[in-house]
């Protein structure tokens, strides 16, 4: 049974995508343009955002940075009162910096949370007072399995995205009592700018349009939980079963870290 209530049909939907410049937000926004939805299209880089929305007229651009609560919270007036309402908020913003122990310092540390952790915060500080007006919508976040258990070269970025799995399921619920979807996204290795400075050989890795296949389809069935490809995040689930002996030893044997 899905988690989530059903949302309009793609023709009718409105959807807002922060993160949709490249990669897996670009290949996303691409796919539900072409199912006919309206989407509202951000990130910093004007440019590539009017690449992706290629002269179609349901795609609206809103550059902006997703850090700065303001820029968020003028642009969500504009998207709102353009279309008077709004049915999805995807933040699929992010960004990767491998860091060891030895590494750590607290000027990296906080820029990749401010990023990965306070940039999501924010926008749904910033989204979720008109949904619950609406009494109706949704806001998927885009975390990863990074965020299931601790991995050698993820310090920061695996524990900004454990905090996010955390608030995608306390969201879930405060809000589905108030009639709104929750999305939580888990995405594998997916071939990215991101992952393209990846120097080792990430197993199970896809393209972006079959990531941006997987979470349309999740949305479709209203899972809380799209993560995806299923023959990695299986594997994965069961490590986040292990104790800890079990575990440590398997991913050093595994990582040769
Ligand atoms: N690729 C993977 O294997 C993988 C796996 C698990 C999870 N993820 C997650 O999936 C999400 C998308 O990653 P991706 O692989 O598609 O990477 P990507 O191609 O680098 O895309 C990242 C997107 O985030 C936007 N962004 C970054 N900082 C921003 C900011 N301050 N304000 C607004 N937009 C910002 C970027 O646009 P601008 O630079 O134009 O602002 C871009 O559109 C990330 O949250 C990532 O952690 C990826």
């Amino acid at each position: 049974m899905a988690l989530n209530p059903p949302l309009p049909a793609w023709r009718d939907c409105r959807v807002w995508i922060i993160g949709a410049s490249t990669g897996i937000g670009a290949a996303t926004a691409r796919k539900l343009l072409a199912a006919g939805a309206r989407v509202a299209l951000s990130a910093r880089n004007a440019q590539l955002l009017a690449e992706v929305a290629s002269g179609n007229p349901n795609a609206r651009i809103e550059s902006l940075d997703y850090t700065d609560g303001a820029q968020v919270a003028s642009a969500w007036e504009r998207v709102r009162a353009a279309w008077s309402g709004i049915d999805l908020v995807l933040i699929v913003a992010g960004t990767h910096a491998e860091i060891r122990a030895w590494e750590l310092t607290e000027a990296n540390a906080m820029a990749l949370l401010e990023t990965n952790l306070h940039g999501v915060i924010k926008t749904t500080a910033a989204v979720l007072p008109a949904l619950l007006a609406q009494g109706k919508g949704a806001i998927g976040i885009v975390s990863s399995v990074a965020g299931y258990r601790g991995l050698p070269k993820a310090l920061i970025y695996g524990a900004s995205k454990a905090a996010l799995i955390n608030f995608a399921e306390t969201l879930y619920l405060d809000l589905h009592p108030k009639g709104l979807g929750v999305y939580l996204i888990n995405p594998g290795f997916v071939k990215t700018p991101l992952t393209d400075k990846n120097e080792f050989k990430m197993p199970h890795l896809i393209t972006a349009e079959q990531a941006a296949d997987a979470i349309v389809a999740g949305l479709d069935a209203g899972e809380f939980e799209i993560d995806f490809p299923k023959a990695f995040t299986r594997q994965l689930k069961f490590l986040r079963i292990l104790p800890y002996r079990w575990y440590f030893a398997l991913i050093r044997r595994a990582t040769g870290l």
